[in-house]
């Protein structure tokens, strides 16, 4: 009797039947990375699956290349409410108080993506997002990117080739580390500001999987890039835990098919589109692409794998062991 009275109420006040009709939840989704990246293009795939899903009861917004928030911003205007999902790449967790994510920069500890999905699709990987909840934060999914090659603009054939150079890197304190072991001096930079950082100088080079360089432009500033595959870069995507907990269940069931889906096509997609960049940056024929032989790559593998020892008491011997023990990898076997 109530609903009829409120309904006659609207229509006498001119209001049709679809306009008030509930407006659909929304998810502000940004991130600092190209749409044509393997992120971009996941978080496209997760839009347009969960709008199909849940029939447009959700409409997901996505904020690609910084245009909404840097780095840094982006996690705290999670953790406020004024975003409700990002991918930031695991290096980017240190800040945030969940030091053990840095255990994914160790240089070297993953052999290749199927090394890489024992640790992300195990319990080892579900251990690590459910340590984001004490931040507020819901861990949903890793998704792929890929593995870095060092630029600069000079040849870099060995170790002691980046020694003195400014190499930016993300706000991570393992790949500060790694660069202080290769005698280069670290300069923590958000990812927006590389390329100009790059071009005026105020860094020598950088460390990138493919996608990420080429897409930015750095190609185009960095006259030389090694395949040293030294460390992986790739993403936890996550969201507000208030807002995802407080979700219609429906919508939510909805939202976690669409998530998974998303993640299948992301990981599908990450080497094919790294693979895709490095062809881009050959053909541009702006930068020189070095592939180090199996000797200089050990000479590279041998000067940076002692940081997992250095960086053990941050990120916990207990993480570092339990990755060791999924992908079977043994640093003194070397
Ligand atoms: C970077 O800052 O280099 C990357 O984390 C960017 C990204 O999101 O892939």
């Amino acid at each position: 009797m109530k609903f009829r009275a409120l309904f006659v109420g609207l229509v006498a006040m001119g209001l049709s039947a679809a306009s008030v009709a509930a407006e659909p939840i929304v998810i502000k989704f940004s991130h600092v990375v190209a749409n044509d990246t393997p992120k971009g293009k996941a978080a496209d795939k997760f839009k347009e699956l969960a709008e199909k899903y849940t029939k447009g009861g959700v409409k997901v917004e996505v904020y690609p290349n910084s245009t909404l928030y840097k780095d840094k911003e982006e996690m705290e205007a999670l953790q406020l409410g004024a975003v409700q999902m990002l991918a930031p790449s695991l290096a980017k967790f240190g800040p945030l108080g969940v030091k053990e994510f840095e255990a994914f920069d160790l240089p070297y500890i993953f052999d290749g993506y199927d090394d890489l999905h024992k640790v992300t699709s195990g319990a080892v990987g579900q251990k690590l997002l459910g340590k984001l909840e004490a931040r507020g934060i819901k861990g949903l999914a890793f998704w792929d990117n890929g593995f870095k090659s060092f630029s600069a603009n000079s040849p870099i054939k060995k170790p002691e080739d980046l020694k003195g150079k400014k190499m930016r890197v993300q706000s991570s304190k393992v790949l500060e580390e790694q660069m202080r072991t290769l005698g280069s001096i670290p300069q923590v930079m958000a990812f927006s500001e590389v390329y100009q950082a790059l071009q005026t100088g105020v860094v020598d080079g950088t460390e990138n999987p493919h996608s990420n360089l080429y897409t930015q432009k750095m190609h185009e500033v960095q006259k030389h890039m090694t395949l040293t595959d030294h460390g992986y870069l790739g993403y936890a995507v996550i969201t507000n835990k208030k807002f995802w907990d407080g979700l219609p269940g429906e919508i939510r069931t909805q939202l976690e098919q669409a998530m998974k889906e998303s993640t299948e096509f992301a990981n599908h997609i990450a080497k094919e589109e790294n693979d895709k960049s490095l062809e881009a940056v050959r053909a541009s024929g702006k930068t020189e692409i070095y592939k180090p032989t199996d000797a200089e790559k050990l000479a590279f593998k041998k000067a940076l794998v002692p940081v997992h020892k250095k960086m053990e008491s941050r990120i916990g011997a207990e993480t570092i062991k339990s990755i060791y023990e999924a992908t079977g990898f043994d640093p003194s076997k070397l």
